[in-house]
């Protein structure tokens, strides 16, 4: 069977791809070599978000992403028989959680399932890449056995690395690139797509693909939870733990990046990574205690906040307490695993009355907080003391004087007020 595509790749350098899941991960990788030239045909089970592509609307929001969609060759579509008219798949479905944090793969099983379906019809060899975050074992154990029997396609797994809010941009501009495959040459292709991304790209097998990405994920959150445990030594010896990571991240075998001491990570992808990792190490008989810890303290971390503006406010019932900051991070609307979910409800739990702003994720909290107060970040100020939860750019420039204020997320400018307590300094 010849390998049509790759030779199409070196004659035109254009490949005709097709994305299964349009969520965070697949638009993004649809975007990303829609820019490279590519031809990208997108397939998702939501009509609604199909509809909106096909005119050229993003449904979420990330930078460049809209501009990238109107501007592709990229059409989207229910219809598996799509992939037919491609020669490599992405399966780019959404992996949710167990509430053992064990992962939940019924919809990628569903989607691998319609896959093969569709490519039983098909007499020329295709790819097909796993970029769904899946725990090590998974592709080599559920993904190839349902795709066995459909024509025997090439499969790689190509972990994405890509954080929100800045994620064409990493996709354009990646660390690496890490392709593994089960036999050293299914990933030969992938390669080729890639050449010109200027990283390294990195063959590995199967299993070994999958676990950098946990790796990868799991190492950074440990980096926070580290910081935030000196942090906590440091707070109370009176050290400023800025001052300290520093000092450290000249070292280069430390660097300096994500040791911003805090209120702990949120989002939809370190604690979720850490949970999987964590669960999968259980199956195979291996109870981790690292990262055990790095969960549990990230657990504690923001109900510290609480515990600050009570040294402050002892009885909290009754008193008007403000919040800065509602999303897991700045410039996103995204709540999800939120720090500023657990020091609300430590705060209504206190029967504190909560005044709370956010440039973009009140919508998104007001969701699932109908009851809280959401004002002006200046009516916030007002309140009888307000807490800092995201490091918004906006947050700089507010008049903190005169305020009772506990900074999670070391706005400089917050100094200025009357009390002033820093998490971790
Ligand atoms: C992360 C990884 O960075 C990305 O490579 C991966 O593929 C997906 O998960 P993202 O979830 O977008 O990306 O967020 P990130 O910018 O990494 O921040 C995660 C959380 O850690 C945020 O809540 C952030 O506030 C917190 N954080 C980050 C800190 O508390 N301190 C730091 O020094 C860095």
């Amino acid at each position: 069977m010849s390998r049509f595509n790759e030779s199409r790749l070196k004659n035109s350098d254009k490949a005709i791809l097709s994305v299964i899941g349009l969520g965070y991960v697949g638009l993004v990788t649809a975007a990303g070599f829609g820019l490279k030239g590519h031809k990208v045909i997108g397939v998702d089970v939501d009509e609604e978000k199909i509809e909106g592509l096909c005119n050229g609307l993003s449904p979420l929001y990330e930078e460049g992403l809209d501009e990238a969609i109107k501007n592709m060759d990229f059409t989207a579509t229910k219809d598996y028989q799509a992939v037919l008219d491609t020669n490599i798949t992405f399966l780019c479905v959404n992996t949710p959680s167990h509430s053992d944090g064990s992962m939940n793969l019924t919809y990628l099983k569903k989607a691998t399932e319609q896959l093969a379906e569709a490519l039983r019809q098909k007499n020329a060899s295709h790819l097909v890449v796993v970029r769904s975050t899946v725990t090590p074992g998974t592709t080599e154990e559920v993904i190839v056995p349902i795709l066995r029997d459909s024509g025997d396609p090439e499969i790689c797994v190509n972990p994405e690395f890509l954080r929100e809010g800045k994620a064409l941009h990493d996709f354009m501009n990646p660390s690496r690139i890490v392709i593994g495959d089960g036999d050293g040459k299914s990933g030969d292709l992938l390669q080729e797509l890639y050449r010109d991304f200027g990283c390294p790209i990195l063959r590995t097998d199967l299993n070994t693909a999958e676990m950098i990405k946990y790796a990868s994920n799991a190492f950074l959150a440990t980096k926070i939870s580290f910081i935030n445990e000196i942090g906590n030594i440091c707070k109370k010896m009176g050290i400023d733990v800025y001052e300290v990571t520093r000092g450290m991240g000249h070292d280069e075998r430390i660097g300096n990046q994500f040791l911003n001491a805090g209120i702990g990570f949120g989002g939809s992808c370190l604690p979720k990574d850490l949970k999987g990792i964590v669960a999968r190490a259980r199956e195979v008989g291996y109870e981790p205690r690292i990262l055990n810890e790095v969960l549990g303290l990230n657990e504690e971390q923001p109900l510290k906040m609480v515990e600050l503006l009570k040294k402050h406010i002892p009885l909290l019932k009754g008193k008007v307490i403000g919040v800065l900051g509602l999303a897991f991070k700045p410039d996103t609307d995204d709540i999800r695993d939120s720090k500023a979910i657990a020091i609300v409800e430590g705060l209504l739990e206190e029967g504190a009355q909560v005044r709370a702003y956010d440039p973009k994720a009140m919508p998104n909290f007001k969701k699932y907080y109908p009851h809280i107060d959401y004002k002006s970040p200046e009516e916030v100020l007002k309140s009888d003391a307000t807490l800092i939860l995201t490091e918004w750019d906006e947050f700089k420039n507010l008049d903190y004087t005169n305020r009772v204020i506990i900074d999670g997320r070391r706005i400089l400018n917050a100094r200025k007020a009357r009390i002033y307590e820093g998490i971790c300094w």
